[in-house]
């Protein structure tokens, strides 16, 4: 059943509009003004499912200071842009997918490149260009834990796929928990409140798999150990999967497309506070609204909204936005804090002994080194990257001659170290992120979705793990979620069970 489910989300069924099929009741009329902070892949999903819920009558206002992209962007180097934040996306992740088919862009296919894995000291494991190699080594150093990783990411990433179901059939819910529990019961919930570590132990994995190929995974995609929250851990091992993508041109061109789709109007600034006002109509009744303060070029203005989404993170470091009236209070800041990765592309040749390889720098060939979690270790990985826009004739260059290198680290490169890893190079640029959160198990309860009667907040997601895809599927949840509260139509929020009901409906 579950392979079926799946067969059929991929078939293309998940997008269609197949609630408009139920004759709704008489609905009250749609909102006048919406406000949302923020033009990450989050704020701009959120426009374009808010358009689709809400019709063509609403005002939709984005706000953001910066790039619309947020932590998707491109830097130039050597004449070409390279992705410096979010760069990969999975094959499975529907929203993203269907992104890219309404706003007719492509996919820029990773092209096909080795993995290998450094302890500090030494390439421990070199990816070979024969399937059937790597496939006995893993076996000869792990037995069976290979594979049975591939089947336990699968299994979980059989249940996410459910969100895509539900989420066609407009239901929503109002905490991370909740959405959690439904995609995986129990054991979603389970998983994300140990480590990845506890979990896979107690799966039965050894300790030297979880060392040697888990922690170099968690690594580069969180710049964290294994000691991760399981769910954000199996979101980072089914980030090395096969067959990820990114957007030909820039992961970030989805951003713009799908602000430009949803008809929103894009205001360059900074908000700095949100309230409640009370206002008169002239029928004499009372109702509140929120007040939207913001600072850009041409000074502090404020407007009025129905309904407001927060669309960035509310932490230490991430935006500083106040919350002034509110009661019980909202907080600037959120527990927990963010993780900061450095992001350094570097155009110029590997030192091959900086990787512990003396002899015949040439017939090493992979390009992507991960590395283990050891002591004083500087780098969290090393690849070679293609730019956003393959140029025709393009082939990836061999890891010894003169290319592109991301190096991700969590603190900035000195020039010293650069000089130990690199021979020569023409130019380099550094991007710092507070990248996402920083994982603990057990964990404390994620931010609420609700922050107040009209007001969302999108980024609690991230507590259950950090990406594109996740960013999008709480875009899409908080607007059928403000679109029922609304209408006050809470057939739809927060069910129970919904895996069992829906089953019939296949
Ligand atoms: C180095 C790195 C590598 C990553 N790799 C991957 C990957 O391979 N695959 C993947 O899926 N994910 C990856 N991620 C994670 C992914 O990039 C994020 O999960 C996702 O981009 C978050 O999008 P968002 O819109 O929720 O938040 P953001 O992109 O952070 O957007 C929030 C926006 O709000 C704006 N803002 C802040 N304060 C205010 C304010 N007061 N007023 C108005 N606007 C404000 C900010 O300027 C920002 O543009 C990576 C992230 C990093 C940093
Ligand atoms: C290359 O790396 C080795 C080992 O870390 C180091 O001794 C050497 O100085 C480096 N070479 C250059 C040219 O920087
Ligand atoms: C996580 O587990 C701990 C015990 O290990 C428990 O006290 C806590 O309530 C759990 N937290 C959540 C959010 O489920």
């Amino acid at each position: 059943m579950m392979i079926s489910v799946r067969a059929l989300v991929l078939l293309g069924l998940c997008q269609v509009g197949r609630r408009s099929l139920a004759s709704g009741p008489e609905l009250r009329d749609p909102p006048k003004r919406i406000a949302v902070v923020g033009a990450g892949i989050g704020g701009t999903a959120t426009a374009y499912f808010l358009r689709q819920e809400f019709g063509s009558s609403v005002k939709i206002d984005v706000f953001e200071p910066g790039t619309v992209g947020g932590r998707l962007a491109t830097q130039n180097i050597g004449g070409y842009e390279y992705e410096t934040g979010g760069s990969l996306i999975h094959p499975l992740n529907l929203h993203m997918k269907h992104f890219l088919d309404k706003l007719g862009l492509s996919q820029r296919t990773n092209l096909p490149g080795k993995m290998a894995i450094f302890d500090g000291k030494e390439i421990v494991f070199e990816e070979s260009d024969w399937f059937v190699v790597n496939f006995l080594r893993m076996l000869w150093h792990y037995g069976f834990n290979f594979l049975r990783m591939q089947m336990w990411v699968e299994s979980v990433l059989d249940k996410f796929m459910r969100i895509y179901q539900y989420q066609q059939y407009g239901y929503s819910f109002t905490s991370v928990e909740k959405l959690l529990h439904a995609m995986g019961g129990d054991s979603f919930l389970t998983l994300a409140n140990q480590t990845l570590e506890e979990a896979m132990l107690e799966e039965g994995f050894s300790q030297n798999f979880l060392n040697d190929v888990v922690a170099p995974i968690t690594r580069v995609n969180y710049g964290q150990s294994v000691r991760i929250s399981g769910f954000a851990g199996a979101v980072a091992l089914a980030g090395a999967d096969s067959g990820l993508w990114a957007v030909d041109g820039g992961n970030k061109k989805v951003c713009s497309g799908l602000l430009y789709h949803s008809k929103a109007e894009l205001i360059q600034a900074r908000v700095t506070t949100i309230s409640v006002k009370q206002r008169q109509s002239k029928a004499g009744t009372t109702a509140s609204l929120y007040e939207v303060n913001y600072v850009g070029d041409s000074g502090n203005a404020h407007s009025l909204y129905d309904i407001v989404f927060v669309a960035t993170p509310l932490h230490q470091g991430k935006s500083d936005l106040a919350f002034p009236g509110f009661s019980p209070p909202i907080p600037s800041h959120f527990p927990g804090r963010y993780h900061q990765i450095v992001t350094t592309l570097v155009h110029g040749r590997l030192n091959m002994s900086y990787l512990g390889i003396s002899e015949n720098p040439d017939a090493f060939t992979a390009s992507d080194v991960l590395t283990t979690d050891a002591k004083g270790s500087v780098i969290n990985s090393l690849s070679s990257i293609d730019p956003v826009i393959i140029p025709p004739g393009y082939s990836s260059p061999p890891a010894s001659a003169d290319s592109v290198w991301k190096v991700f680290s969590s603190q900035p490169l000195s020039q010293e170290q650069l000089q130990g890893m690199f021979l020569s190079w023409d130019s380099t640029a550094e991007v710092k992120w507070l990248a996402y959160p920083h994982y603990s198990a057990p964990r404390r309860a994620a931010p609420p979705f609700i922050l107040h009667d009209r007001l969302y907040y999108l980024s609690p997601v991230e507590w259950a793990a950090s990406a594109m895809e996740m960013s999008a599927i709480s875009a899409r949840n908080l607007a059928l979620l403000a679109h029922h509260r609304w209408h006050s139509l809470p057939g739809r929020v927060d069910q129970e069970d919904l895996h069992t009901r829906l089953r019939g409906e296949l």
